[in-house]
């Protein structure tokens, strides 16, 4: 990871490696896999990512933030399958993934040759888990916990989105952010099994996959993501 941490990255990262060197397993352990439907990237993942929540609130004696980074969500999956099948998609281009989480879509990006990768998600744990996973697979992503929702997306050449539109608040913000980027000529890509936000009018299909789900409280098995890109609007 290239970017300096902050305090609250840091104290996540020392917690992480804590968790990843303490002897024993159980579904409340972090486990190095690979990736269901990307199986060239292995994360550090959770078994049961509520349970492993749990125990760390209960060890750290105070809240923490929900730890999506430690699932590969079924719309990150797809997008990452998505630009390995494509190598050129991302292939020599400045690329950001969007609340990365695990960093899985940033990793697939470094993996089929992006010139530099950076990452973004607001939990000081995802940009630990970043520097982890990225570390795990050998590649570089420089990963922020900057919240860049209301920026310009800065001097990228592909933004990647997935699984954004699962909350109305979160929706609210990405979208306008997506359409900002896409309308400087930024390749925009989302992944997305179909949330109960995904604001589909705007949005235009690009590919489908079909995604082993990992997901906490998830009951099918496999789930339908579509691959999208904003829609060019007129004017
Ligand atoms: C459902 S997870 C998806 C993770 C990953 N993209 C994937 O597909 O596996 C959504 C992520 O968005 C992050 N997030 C929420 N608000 C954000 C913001 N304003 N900027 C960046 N990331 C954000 C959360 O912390 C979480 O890690």
């Amino acid at each position: 990871m290239l970017a300096e941490m902050d305090g609250p990255t840091r104290d996540a990262a020392a917690a992480l490696r804590r968790e990843i060197g303490a002897p024993g397993g159980g579904p409340d352990r972090l486990r190095l896999l690979p990736t269901p439907l990307v199986p060239e990237v292995r994360l550090h993942v959770a078994e049961d990512a509520i349970l492993w929540w749990a125990r760390m609130e209960a060890d750290a004696g105070h809240r923490l933030p929900a730890p999506y980074w430690a699932s590969a969500w079924a719309g990150g999956q797809a997008l990452a399958r998505y630009l390995l099948d494509h190598p050129r998609v991302a292939a020599g281009r400045r690329v950001l993934d969007l609340a990365t989480g695990s960093g899985l879509v940033a990793i697939a990006a470094a993996l089929t040759g992006a010139a530099r990768v950076q990452a973004s998600d607001i939990d000081p744990y995802a940009v630990a888990a970043v520097g982890l996973n990225a570390d795990a697979n050998r590649v570089a992503v420089d990963a922020t916990a900057t919240d860049l929702l209301d920026t310009d997306g800065g001097d990228v050449d592909l933004l990647l989105a997935g699984d954004v539109f699962y909350d109305r608040p979160m929706a609210d913000r990405v979208l306008p952010f997506l359409e900002r980027v896409a309308g400087r000529g930024v390749d925009v890509l989302v992944g997305d099994p179909g949330r109960g936000y995904l604001p589909e009018e705007r949005l235009e299909p690009v590919a489908v996959y079909r995604v082993p789900s990992t997901e906490p409280a998830v009951e099918s098995s496999v789930r339908q993501v579509r691959i999208m890109r904003p829609r060019r609007r007129p004017g």
